[in-house]
């Protein structure tokens, strides 16, 4: 165990970027708790990281786009997803910062001039819409790009795992470090910590939790299913202790995330996670998106509803964000039974 305060110092020591708005707020949900019978639920609100309407990867991007300055890079090379939350922030830091900003996303069924892709236009990124799975293959395609990009000059630098996981596990362990001082002005110790994650942002909470001898178990939801989840994130959570230079092995034992969530795919939304999205949205006035935290709420309400808390614990949500997501769901989301 180490304290919060040398946890702190290690990870002022990583090369970082000043690019969100943190500590991030931690809030209490009281007609939320209520609507579900308890247990006590805060929301911890990392969409409210501040740059291009936040999200989980601007602490993520703290980091990486750390990393590439740190490098002398002037230019990030990202794709994923067409919807991509990570694509639209790397977008907004590169403007921030001055840095070219490439964007190579994988054509599928939310290609559409919406949400993420829209603001991705907006900031100007030079952006391609390839036929290629989001996957290996545009892993591969982006450092070949990264390659031409040298051969005319530039100096990119690749978001990629397994560097970009690990670096966000270093985010996440501050995330962690925040929310341990957060529960500590509160008054609270929470049992459990809830959160949409199959990579860095779970590897994070794992670590820092278990560094800082913390009681809440965090419990990740994947909204992909992702052979070696267990391995990904075990492995990000010791690479970014080998950063922080603490001394630790995460087993794939420690880890906690579940599949059942998901339905149909990556992107395709299920009943459950519509009606978790309109609750939080109904009584707290919080806005959840459709591809990942509604969908890690749809499992905090099913496990509220499997009666797997006391009434008296005091459960964690953490928000990370995908915002803009939403309005590339407008069809599916709209209720016009009231019109
Ligand atoms: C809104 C949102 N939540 C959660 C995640 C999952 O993060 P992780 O990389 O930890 O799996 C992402 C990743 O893109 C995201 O955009």
């Amino acid at each position: 165990m180490i304290t919060r305060q040398d946890l702190l110092q290690r990870i002022a020591k990583i090369p970082q970027v000043d690019i969100g708005h943190f500590p991030t707020p931690l809030e209490e949900c009281p007609r939320l708790t209520e609507a579900l019978g308890g247990p006590r639920i805060f929301i911890k609100r990392e969409d409210c990281s501040g740059l291009a309407m936040g999200g989980n990867k601007v602490r993520q991007l703290t980091f990486t786009i750390g990393d590439a300055v740190s490098q002398g890079a002037d230019s990030i090379v990202h794709g994923a997803a067409s919807q991509s939350n990570h694509c639209r922030q790397t977008a907004a830091a590169c403007n921030k910062l001055g840095l070219n900003c490439y964007l190579r996303l994988a054509h599928d069924h939310k290609s559409i001039n919406q949400g993420n892709l829209l603001l991705d236009n907006l900031f100007g990124a030079d952006i391609d819409i390839v036929s290629l799975p989001f996957g290996p293959e545009l892993e591969e395609f982006k450092l070949e790009l990264a390659e031409k990009l040298k051969s005319e000059g530039l100096k990119p630098y690749v978001v990629t795992s397994p560097r970009s996981t690990a670096l966000a596990a270093v985010a996440f362990t501050w995330c962690i470090a925040e929310i341990h001082a957060q529960q500590e002005h509160e008054g609270i110790d929470a049992d459990y910590l809830y959160t949409a994650s199959v990579g860095g942002t779970q590897a994070g909470l794992v670590l820092g939790s278990k560094v800082l001898d913390m009681k809440l178990k965090p419990y990740g939801i994947a909204p992909i299913h992702w052979e070696g989840k267990y391995d990904r994130i075990s492995n990000a959570a010791n690479s970014a202790a080998s950063l922080l230079n603490i001394d630790i092995n995460i087993l794939n034992t420690d880890i906690h995330n579940s599949d059942d969530y998901i339905g149909e795919g990556y992107g395709y939304l299920t009943e459950e996670c519509i009606s978790a999205l309109k609750l939080v949205a109904r009584t707290e006035g919080i806005i959840l998106d459709p591809v990942y935290t509604a969908k890690a709420m749809a499992c905090l309400i099913d496990h509220i509803k499997q009666n797997r808390f006391d009434k008296n614990d005091t459960i964690i949500f953490l928000h990370t964000g995908g915002t803009p997501a939403l309005f590339a769901y407008n069809n599916e989301l709209y209720d016009d039974s009231h019109l």
